[in-house]
């Protein structure tokens, strides 16, 4: 059977951190939304609005581009990490027709942590690397090419903390059954929250 983990949470709570420690240790296949959405912003120009403006990307646009993804053969062999989908019960639902997920990790942060670690974060364009300026410091030699995301700021972090937290108890009671919440505090490391994340992993895989 296909291995399909949710990793959910509000913006910054390090799902994509999470992703890549998971990638490293299992192969899973990592499916962003924000990222494949962020690739496809040139030739889809409306996306860029949405995404700069901290809205959510309309459900049957972002349903389309994770369907074509999770339809390839990796996914099978490989299992999937869906990272930031389904961020509406709507994608939820449609998920549900597609494949059985295997669980959904909800990274528990409260807002002021996130908004701490937005204000740090910085990606490399050519290695598309995430660190942060104070938690993961990154080598001094690339500094200077580093970028902060355009919807990283105080204004845009409300309204995509707003849209996280209208949508999050659906989702979580759609998922009741599958949910494991790890809580993860001011001081939560990434590699204290990875301890957590990768248990729910072993517990389900050794069932598989
Ligand atoms: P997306 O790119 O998914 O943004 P997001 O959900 O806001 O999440 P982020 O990528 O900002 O953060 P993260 O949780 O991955 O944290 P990270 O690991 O980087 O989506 C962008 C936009 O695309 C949305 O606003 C929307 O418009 C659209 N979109 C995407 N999916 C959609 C969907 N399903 N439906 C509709 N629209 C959609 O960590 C953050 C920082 O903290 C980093 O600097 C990191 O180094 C640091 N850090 C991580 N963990 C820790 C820790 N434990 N302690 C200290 N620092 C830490």
């Amino acid at each position: 059977m296909t291995r399909v983990f949710i990793l959910a949470g509000p913006p910054a709570s390090g799902k994509g951190t999470q992703c890549e420690k998971l990638v490293e240790q299992y192969g899973f296949v990592h499916i962003s939304t924000g990222d494949l959405l962020r690739a496809q912003q040139k030739t889809n120009p409306s996306l860029a609005e949405y995404m700069n403006s901290g809205a959510l990307v309309p459900d049957e646009m972002v349903i389309s581009v994770v369907a074509e993804r999770l339809g390839r053969a990796d996914v099978a062999t490989k299992g999937a990490l869906l990272d930031g989908f389904p961020r509406t019960l709507a994608q939820a639902q449609e998920l549900a027709t597609k494949v059985k997920v295997t669980s959904f990790i909800s990274l528990e942060v409260a807002d002021e942590v996130v908004v701490a670690r937005i204000s740090g974060r910085r990606s490399d364009p050519e290695t598309g690397k995430v660190y942060h300026m104070q938690f993961k410091p990154p080598p001094a030699e690339i500094v200077d090419r580093l970028i902060t995301r355009g919807d990283d700021t105080e204004e845009k972090i409300k309204v995509r903390l707003g849209n996280f937290h209208k949508n999050n108890s659906s989702l979580q009671t759609f998922y009741a059954s599958k949910l494991c919440q790890v809580e993860c505090g001011a001081d939560s490391t990434p590699e204290g929250v990875y301890e957590r994340v990768q248990a729910e992993v072993e517990r389900l895989q050794s069932k598989m």
